[in-house]
């Protein structure tokens, strides 16, 4: 223990007033302990003073003691005061560093969206998946035989014609680009065993040029079912179950006489979309018909016994009629800002 120091007024002014400035300059609670233990604790000079009042005179003792007793009141409120100010201050800093800001803006990873078509195509597929049919598919770069000849179109068809066909060389490969998903009946005829009901949406291919009504690449999807006892009763109720899935519960079809090919008969097909943006309007959308005899043969199906439907509807008229879409050249673009519309839904 350390030798005790004579107590004298301005010996204890002198450790009060440097164990105040101590304290106020303690800028952290771990300055302040360091201060609090040199000026207030065990072998400060205040605490030296304490225990000299035990040998000084007792005629001096009350005036001493209260004097050193004084000291050490004040020295130990001042470090009081300082800690509860520095622990305010510190849980300021702290809850300052922890802050959120709530309001900021996020900068997020951009995501990409997939294209409406893709969507689309993939909803129409599904709505036929709910009523049992499977997804067939059939290459884009098709046999000529398979995307006309198969379909009963003569080999003077029009539509058969280089101007409107897109053919690959050399020209005794007899490939083409499919003008339509039609094809795919053969080869969902061909490949699977009887009953058969297949949709297949894809790419299809003609020499349009680029404008506000026609795309040179386009998407249909094509839907065959054969069976024993189908009927066009059959078919309607398919097309206006589609119709329903994609425009609202009233929506209707109608069907008006036409001619295909592959079809006898043939009808093309409007459908009423009650929800249109303009108003309630009829709209063509496809073509249909109980599937001809000739294709049913050419895929080695008895039509005596079997029987059925076909439909092929446009991709992008439908994407058009339900978003209310007027420049089929958004399609094509690849704008990624056209996509992002649509997000992951149509
Ligand atoms: N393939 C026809 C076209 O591209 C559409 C079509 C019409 C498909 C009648 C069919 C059908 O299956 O039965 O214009």
């Amino acid at each position: 223990m350390s030798e005790p120091t004579p107590i004298t007024p301005e010996g204890v002014e002198q450790a009060v007033s440097e164990a105040l400035a101590a304290v106020a300059e303690a800028a952290t609670v771990s300055e302040l302990k360091q201060a609090r233990s040199a000026h207030a604790g065990e072998g400060s000079p205040l605490a030296r003073f304490n225990q000299g009042l035990r040998s000084v005179p007792n005629d001096q003792k009350a005036a001493l003691g209260k004097l050193v007793g004084q000291a050490r009141g004040r020295v130990n409120a001042a470090i009081a005061d300082r800690e509860a100010e520095l622990a305010v201050a510190e849980e300021a800093a702290r809850l300052a560093a922890e802050a959120l800001d709530v309001t900021a803006v996020p900068s997020r990873a951009r995501v990409g969206s997939r294209h409406p078509l893709s969507i689309l195509m993939e909803r129409m597929g599904d709505i036929f998946i709910g009523m049992g049919w499977e997804i067939g598919e059939g290459p884009e770069v098709e046999n000529e035989w398979f995307n006309f000849d198969a379909l009963n179109m003569d080999a003077d068809h029009p539509a058969r014609s280089d101007q409107d066909t897109f053919y690959l060389a050399p020209e005794e490969r007899h490939l083409l680009l499919r003008t339509q998903t039609s094809p795919v009946q053969i080869r969902s005829l061909l490949g699977r065993e009887l009953p058969v009901y297949v949709v297949s949406p894809g790419k299809t291919f003609r020499k349009d040029e680029l404008d506000a009504t026609h795309l040179p690449v386009f998407h249909q999807i094509e839907g065959i079912a054969i069976d024993r006892g189908l009927t066009m009763a059959h078919l309607r109720g398919t097309l206006e179950h589609l119709a329903r899935a994609m425009f609202g519960a009233g929506a209707q079809i109608r069907l008006r006489p036409n001619y295909f090919p592959f079809t006898e008969p043939s009808a093309e097909m409007d459908v009423w979309q009650p929800n249109a943006k303009g108003g309630a309007r009829w709209v063509e959308w496809g073509g249909c018909g109980m599937v001809n005899p000739n294709v049913l043969r050419a895929a080695g199906v008895d039509p005596d016994e079997y029987q059925g439907f076909a439909f092929g509807l446009g991709i992008e008229r439908t994407l058009q009629f339900r978003n209310d879409l007027n420049d089929m050249r958004d399609f094509a673009e690849g704008d990624i800002r056209f996509s992002q519309q649509f997000g992951m839904v149509i």
